[in-house]
């Protein structure tokens, strides 16, 4: 533990969130095989991240950000380096964290109350079961489609279900990867305002990877920039703006202006 709160010193967040660290990322690389030769995708990576805490991993295609939400999620190994949640080292995947993908997770055979209820058959008490079954549909506005199948769902409802599915096993930890990436722009917005709306009631940490710009800013507390592969983190800006943001605003602009910068891309075309 001495080791890990050495590297949260370096990271204490500047906005002064003073919950305890979730998830400490500790000097992680990660190189894959190719080819006789090796592709270094992440470079020594630090990163804390509080309890409770919204934090975004924004960087440009290819640069490591799924490898590296797959290593916090125990789905991958770091070649080197360790990450640990409440202080223990993640070797595997953990029941008690939940990813959201773009790609619709749900089950098409079955209707939304069972996709939600999915996470929790083992529970004996069905009462309880279904209590909380509706809470999560009523919470991401599925409220009158509990019978109806994805099939009849618009993308924007499907991953409603995949968010209420994933709250209702009372996660400690969300992972979403490009969770909104697949829809409309309207309808990003929309969700982008749910999920702050659902993550302000619900307080739980969720790790966010995106590689849209004015989504991070929009969602996060603090935003981790990559740089191109292999992904190193080139800063961690912290968003200090209320929420509902004013995407309008001056300070608004400044943070977009410092990420392009971070990014080495103009947005001026
Ligand atoms: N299992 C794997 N085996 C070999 N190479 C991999 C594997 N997973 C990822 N890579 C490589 O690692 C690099 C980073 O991939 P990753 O998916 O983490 O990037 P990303 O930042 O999430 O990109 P995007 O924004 O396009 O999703 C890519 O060059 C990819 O080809
Ligand atoms: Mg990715």
């Amino acid at each position: 533990m001495g080791i890990h709160q050495a590297v949260n010193s370096r990271h204490d967040d500047p906005a002064g969130h003073d919950a305890p660290d979730k998830v400490v990322v500790c000097g992680v690389s990660k190189a894959f095989a190719k080819g006789g030769g090796e592709l270094a995708v992440l470079e020594a990576v630090d990163l804390t991240v509080q309890d409770g805490q919204f934090v975004c991993l924004l960087g440009p295609s290819g640069c490591g950000k799924s490898t590296l939400l797959n290593i916090i999620g125990g789905f991958e190994r770091p070649t080197r380096g360790s990450v640990t949640i409440d202080g223990e080292e993640v070797a595997r995947p953990d029941p008690r964290r939940v990813f959201v993908f773009q790609e619709y997770g749900i089950f098409p055979w079955a209707s939304v109350w069972d996709n939600v209820a999915l996470g929790l058959r083992h529970m004996k008490d069905k009462a309880a079961q279904s209590e909380i079954v509706q809470r999560y549909v009523d919470l991401v506005g599925l409220g009158g489609f509990e019978r109806t199948y994805p099939m009849e769902l618009s993308g924007g409802m499907k991953q409603r279900v995949e968010v209420a599915r994933a709250l209702a096993v009372s996660p400690d930890v969300i992972y979403m990867d490009e969770p909104f990436g697949a829809l409309d722009s309207l309808t990003r917005l929309q969700m982008r305002s749910e999920l702050i709306r659902i993550w302000q009631a619900e307080k739980k940490t969720i790790l966010f990877v995106t590689h849209d710009v004015d989504e991070s800013i929009q969602l996060a507390e603090r935003i981790v920039v990559f740089t191109a592969r292999p992904g190193r983190i080139r800063d961690v800006v912290t968003v200090d703006l209320p929420h509902p943001r004013d995407l309008g605003s001056a300070e608004y602009g400044r943070v977009k202006n410092h990420l392009y910068e971070l990014l080495g891309v103009s947005h001026t075309i």
